[in-house]
């Protein structure tokens, strides 16, 4: 099975190992999530086309289960909806490549990154042999769009949720973070006093977004920005970084 890191929506963003490994693939799997996320598997659909061509490439799309959000413990709502989704795959396997051969999804971003591709792959019986080819993370993305460094010359960073960052603030002996999977613009939450922040929406696609510099001058602006463009999209994918000086 080969997971393959596909980058943030443009479809150069598909290295040369993922262009061969998905030719080298027999079955295609490509889960829908439903209308308001329809570009993602749109994405999907013309990365195989230019990709394959007339290849004899099966493709099964799917309906990915979806999360029972109700679940007070969110590890085991996670855990169940992994497992929902590994019986889905099977059944999609059994289906399509009755005598097995080798599958791949087409994996958001890098696979390694706030993705469970791995850890559903891994639920699988009989366990799979599982290769992963790297992509373009939506931070690498960001950061590159507004043209800094992740770090700070020999100092760390980290890369966190905005659900993190809303309940525990900012992490102690971080001067810089990443956020990643924030609906409700945790940063608000902050003392803007002394961080910038770098935000970026939709990266890498036509409607990229991009606004940088004092979090206490942009954070209303975002919020805007931000609402606007979902309504007017039906979904949104941001990212951003904050950095706060040292005093
Ligand atoms: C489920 S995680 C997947 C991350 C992905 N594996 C990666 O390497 O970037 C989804 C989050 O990634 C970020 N993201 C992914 N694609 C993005 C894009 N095109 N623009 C901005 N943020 C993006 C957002 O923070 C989004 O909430």
């Amino acid at each position: 099975m080969s997971l393959i890191g596909i980058g943030t929506g443009n479809p150069r963003h598909l290295t040369g190992e993922a262009v061969d490994a998905l030719k080298a693939a027999e079955l295609i799997l490509i889960p829908r999530k439903g209308p308001d996320k329809a570009d993602l598997a749109d994405l999907r659909r013309d990365i195989c086309a230019a990709v394959l061509g007339d290849a004899p490439v099966r493709i099964a799309e799917f309906d990915l289960p979806v999360r029972d959000a109700s679940n007070p413990d969110y590890r085991t709502g996670v855990n169940d909806w992994h497992d929902a989704v590994a019986a889905t795959w099977a059944g999609e396997i059994a289906r399509n490549l009755p005598d097995g051969g080798n599958v791949a999804l087409l994996v958001w971003g890098d696979p390694s990154l706030y993705d469970s591709t791995l850890r559903i792959a891994r639920r699988l019986d009989p366990a799979p042999e599982i290769d992963v080819v790297p992509g373009i993370a939506a931070p690498m993305v960001l950061a590159a769009a507004h043209r800094i460094a992740l770090n700070e010359v020999g100092r760390p960073f980290m890369v966190m949720t905005g659900r993190l960052l809303r309940s525990g603030g900012w992490p102690d002996d971080a001067d810089t973070i990443v956020v990643m999977l924030d609906g409700d613009c945790a940063f608000q939450t902050l003392d803007p006093a002394g961080v910038t922040i770098w935000w970026g929406a939709f990266l890498g696609m036509p409607e990229e977004m991009l606004i940088a510099g004092p979090l206490g001058d942009l954070s209303d602006e975002i919020i805007a920005r931000r609402a606007m463009a979902r309504e007017r999209h039906g979904w949104i994918m941001d990212t951003y970084i904050l950095r706060r000086r040292e005093d």
